[in-house]
């Protein structure tokens, strides 16, 4: 089997689920103020001690989170197993930089594995290749560390890298050895000559494969998922962030590659105390179905604060994209590219017998249907299931494109059942 359809197999069900929640959790959340606060700022391992020290989430109990997740329809959850700070939520036997050293006292991923397979959410681990902690990383000429540049760190160069990367893979074996099935391997990220081989990505994703058979892995390590011949460590999906690409993703061949795109809830990953930019429901679920009308996955992401508790406002938001989703989530899971142009008034997702149309933006009466391959045998409305009549306006038949015939909907009747936009289902004639 090529390695474009082994991938293909191995994504189904990844593919179908469509919905995921990003965590973004550590020591950040502490000063609150991006996961990144450390290369910003260009603070030392010293400097950024007291967040170590006081790491108390008092409040930190995943299966809250866990069953945030399932109100809103998520079906995965992917969580920062080690950010670039190199802080282990887990407890690895390989540093004491780590949750179970702080006042946290325990290895919280066990926690939040435990949770979330308990509310049939599947498991993912995020895990930085970067890592700003470990004295082998190079930091003198690295262009994201904390240390770049400082005279203090003019021997930090890289010499050891090997001494890193040997750490890297005894704690991607521990994750994937010590917490059962886990679904999802989340590496970030790749730069310059940091990429590929530097990580032996070859051994880490034979590796991975053989604790975890079925395990789906991001792009982040390195190579080329859309081309002709992708390498072995190239990944199971495309990970493009914060943008959603706008012909979703294809390879040299044209043919639809796996992806999912990762989107802040407000405009940061790791918790922001002052970032209230948040996104609306509405334009929540106006991204997921874009997503899915393009064949993709959308990966949400949360930033609990150092408590451990979601912020306020993303719970509203996730409860509100729920409530949307109990009465339309059919027009989501194993949903994907409908093969018809987008149209003006939102966009269309397809499932084996079905079409979904999701209507963004109603203009009046009636929405018309055009380029659509498919025959219809009727249509309803996916929130309650009434009718929607696909009757020709009485003098429609004048204004016809290229001679096409489109189809109509009529939508007087739609009902506000939730606030947020309504979805048609059109039954399709198989024969
Ligand atoms: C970037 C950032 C990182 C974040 C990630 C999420 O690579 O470095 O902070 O975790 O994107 O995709």
């Amino acid at each position: 089997m090529s390695i474009q359809s082994e991938r293909t197999e191995r994504t189904k069900e990844y593919c179908n689920d469509r919905f995921g929640m990003f965590i973004h959790w550590g020591l950040y959340a502490i000063p609150a103020d991006n996961e990144w606060i450390r290369s910003r700022n260009k603070l030392s391992i010293e400097d950024y001690q007291p967040y170590f020290d006081t790491f108390d989430p008092v409040n930190y109990d995943p299966k809250k989170w866990a069953r945030l997740a399932k109100k809103a329809g998520m079906r995965y959850a992917v969580l920062t197993t080690k950010h670039h700070d190199g802080f282990c939520l887990f407890d690895s036997k390989y540093t004491e930089y780590k949750a179970t050293n702080t006042p946290a006292g325990r290895d919280l991923v066990r926690e939040y594995v435990d949770a979330f397979r308990a509310e049939g959410i599947k498991v993912g681990f995020y895990y930085s290749l970067l890592d700003w902690h470990h004295p082998d990383y190079p930091a003198y000429n690295d262009m994201h560390h904390p240390m770049r540049g400082n005279d203090a760190y003019k021997h930090q160069t890289g010499e050891h890298f090997e001494r890193y990367v040997e750490y890297m893979h005894n704690q991607v074996r521990e994750l994937l050895t010590n917490y059962g099935k886990i679904d999802i391997m989340w590496f970030d990220f790749s730069y310059g000559d940091m990429t590929a081989e530097k990580w032996r990505a070859t051994e880490m994703v034979k590796m991975a494969r053989e604790l975890q058979p079925h395990i789906i892995i991001d792009n982040r390590m390195g190579g080329d998922i859309t081309s002709a011949e992708p390498e072995f460590y190239s990944g199971d999906f495309a990970s493009p962030e914060q943008m959603i690409p706008a012909w979703g993703v294809r390879d040299v061949f044209g043919n639809p590659v796996p992806w999912e795109t990762c989107i802040t809830l407000n405009n940061h990953w790791g918790y922001s105390a002052k970032d209230m930019n948040y996104k609306s429901a509405k334009n929540v679920i106006n991204m997921l179905m874009e997503c899915v009308s393009k064949g993709g996955n959308l990966l949400l992401n949360v930033g609990p604060d150092a408590k451990g508790n979601i912020p306020d406002k993303s719970i509203e938001i996730l409860t509100e994209v729920g409530v949307w989703m109990r009465l339309n989530s059919e027009a989501v899971y194993g949903c994907g590219i409908a093969d018809i142009p987008k149209h003006d008034w939102g966009r269309i997702t397809k499932s084996d017998d079905a079409l979904y149309l999701y209507i963004q933006d109603t203009c009046c009466e009636n929405i018309a249907l055009y380029d659509c391959p498919y025959k219809a045998k009727g249509a309803v409305l996916l929130a309650d299931g009434s009718y929607i009549s696909m009757e020709e306006p009485w003098n429609a038949h004048s204004y016809k494109a290229n001679g096409k015939k489109p189809l109509f909907m009529e939508t007087p009747e739609f009902r506000n059942l939730n606030g947020n936009a309504n979805v048609i289902k059109i039954y399709l004639d198989k024969e």
